[in-house]
């Protein structure tokens, strides 16, 4: 696999991505058959792309506690906790069972079961709950919950922490007018103006595979 149809961006040139995605390194054997799995079964998983500037982001700010909202089979979890050392924290959250149970399987043969706290259920809801704050938090809820995930993450990020956010320029739709019902585009445009607008926040749209929005906590 170059780049499957689960990863195409929507917006770049399909010779430029297949470029990209083809400029990187082969990936263990785990991760290697996660990439084949979501692709199988259309699962939207961030990709190899966007996990790597994800372990590089958790890498740098040496972040150990972080919380995922939104984790499917644990594709990303898996980057964010190899990223993060043996005296990181991952908590997965995901509303589906079944996903919670695949992710736990692969997380035990990745060797990192360890540092991954699984939970499911609503990931707005399991956030909040979760005592105190988080040096990264990785949004990538369903599209429409992302002014609210946005409203839930802000109070548990700590000073510097960062904010990062997958799909925010949405196969390019982030840019063009919405349908009143594409509840989808309509939750990530708002997303994008009020993490702007944010007197808290400071951020950058980085326009890889289909948009991940990076803020650091003021
Ligand atoms: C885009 S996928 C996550 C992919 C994962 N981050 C990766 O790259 O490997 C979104 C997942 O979030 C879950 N989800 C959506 N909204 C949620 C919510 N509010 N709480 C918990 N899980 C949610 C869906 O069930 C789905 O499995």
């Amino acid at each position: 696999m170059i780049r499957s149809e689960n990863l195409r961006s929507g917006y770049i040139q399909d010779d430029v991505e297949q470029y990209l995605y083809g400029l990187l390194p082969e990936r263990d054997g785990v991760i290697t058959e996660m990439e084949r799995y979501a692709e199988e079964h259309r699962v939207p998983i961030i990709g190899p792309a966007v996990a790597r500037l994800l372990a590089l982001f958790a890498q740098v700010s040496g972040a150990k506690r972080i919380f995922e909202m939104g984790s499917a089979i644990g594709y990303s979890t898996i980057w964010l906790a190899r990223a993060a050392g043996p005296k990181g924290k991952v908590h997965y959250t995901d509303g589906d069972p079944a996903n919670a149970k695949r992710a736990s399987e692969y997380f035990r043969r990745a060797g990192v079961a360890k540092r991954i706290n699984v939970g499911v259920g609503n990931a707005l809801e399991l956030i909040k709950k979760t005592p105190g704050k988080f040096d990264l938090i990785f949004n990538d809820v369903d599209k429409h919950q992302y002014p609210d995930a946005l409203r839930v993450a802000l109070p548990k990020l700590r000073r510097g922490a960062l904010f990062i956010t997958d799909n925010t320029l949405w196969s390019g739709k982030a840019a063009r007018p919405a349908a009143p019902d594409d509840a989808a585009t309509l939750g990530v445009q708002e997303f994008n103006r009020l993490v702007f607008a944010s007197k808290e926040l400071y951020p950058v749209l980085i326009p890889l595979r289909d948009g991940v929005t990076v803020c650091r906590k003021l």
